[in-house]
């Protein structure tokens, strides 16, 4: 059925500046990392993007190597601008990455020019765009001068094919360094997408999150429901439909007695608030300043209507901070790690 988007979509949604640019993003975007590749069928991911859009998120997160296989995410997300988003493309804010294996050889993944130019042609060939909002380099890579993959987000943008660059899961330390050479080049580091949660809390360790703020620096935080483990589905059994029963990047070892334990602690805090698990964590995370997004995932529609949800109680008391801190201790979740420590 032809989609008509809701008319009420920008009432609901919390729209907050990107660091010092004038670019808004939704205080919760929607990522196409999993349930957007060809194990899924069209439809659902038809109605995930729908729903998402008619409560005001604006913002659709992807990467060259989303899928499976590879790819499949940002074909399936082209299908549907064309098919559901027809005449909304400025109503749209879209990203992509490079940076992880993506094709065979030596030019198919990390930092170089090479692979960073050819992988945005690729990107803007499979959405079917002729440019996308944000490029970012997926991760920091040690063998190549950081000038030259600043170079190659420098020139994507002056050659029309992204309106503003990102870093993702840079440490501080690197973050400061490629900032420095993107403001020298003239294309300002619009934003970094780093992990974080109330169970990976890496980037207050790492000095990150005050980095960004005194750079300017806008931040997209992603899995902040740590891969569907801040929500009550684990409490009881691991269900046949989750992340952690597929054998990908939710490993069933994360789901330790000592972990649940937290969870369930955190959940009752929850339900003390008046919210569900998963809106207390996206609230959580969106409490600090400078969060400028919470970048979820969604298996099912319904799962974005309960996440953006979070936006009615974004406040918290003292009382309820010091209590969650004695449960949202870092987790040996953080699979993203060696991106950001490899300096
Ligand atoms: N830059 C990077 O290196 C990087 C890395 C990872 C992710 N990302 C980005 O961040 C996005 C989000 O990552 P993520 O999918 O790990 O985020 P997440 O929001 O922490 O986890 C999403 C998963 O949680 C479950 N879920 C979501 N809402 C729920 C709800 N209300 N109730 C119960 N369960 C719920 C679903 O799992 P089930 O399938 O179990 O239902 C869903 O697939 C990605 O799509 C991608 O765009 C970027």
């Amino acid at each position: 059925m032809r989609y008509t988007p809701n008319s009420d979509r920008y009432q609901q949604m919390v729209y907050n500046k990107c660091g010092n640019s004038g670019l808004k993003l939704p205080a919760v975007s929607l990522g196409l990392w999993h349930n957007f590749g060809d194990d899924k069928p069209h439809h659902l991911k038809q109605q995930i993007c729908r729903t998402a859009f008619d409560l005001g998120v604006t913002h659709f997160d992807l990467a060259n190597n989303y899928g499976p296989p590879p790819g499949s995410a940002e074909l399936a997300f082209g299908r549907i601008l064309k098919e559901d988003f027809a005449g909304l493309r400025d109503e749209l804010v879209i990203s992509t990455k490079a940076g992880y294996d993506m094709w065979p050889g030596p030019y198919g993944e990390w930092g170089s020019k090479k692979y960073l130019i050819a992988s945005c042609d690729q990107s803007l060939k499979r959405m079917g765009l002729e440019y996308v909002d944000i490029f970012y380099s997926h991760r920091f890579d040690p063998d190549t001068p950081l000038e030259e993959t600043m170079q190659a987000l420098d020139q994507i943008v002056r050659s029309g094919k992204a309106l503003y660059v990102g870093l993702s899961s840079y440490n501080s330390r690197r973050t400061r360094e490629a900032v420095a050479i993107l403001n020298e080049l003239g294309t300002p580091c619009l934003i970094h997408q780093p992990s974080y949660s109330m169970l990976n809390r890496w980037i207050e360790e790492d000095g990150l999150i005050d980095t960004l703020d005194e750079l300017g620096v806008g931040s997209i935080v992603f899995s902040p429901l740590a891969q569907g483990m801040l929500t009550t589905k684990y409490l009881t059994d691991v269900p046949q439909d989750s992340r952690a029963s597929q054998g990908k990047s939710l490993n069933p070892n994360f789901l330790s007695k000592e972990n649940l334990e937290k969870i369930s602690a955190l959940h009752h805090i929850a339900e003390g608030r008046g919210q569900t698990l998963a809106q207390m964590a996206i609230a959580w995370v969106l409490k600090k300043k400078q969060i400028t997004s919470a970048l979820i995932g969604a298996s099912r529609p319904e799962q974005v209507v309960d996440c953006v949800g979070a936006l009615n109680n974004l406040d918290f008391n003292e009382a309820e901070l010091i209590e969650i801190d004695r449960f949202a201790t870092d987790s040996g979740l953080n699979i993203w790690a060696r991106s950001a420590e490899l300096d």
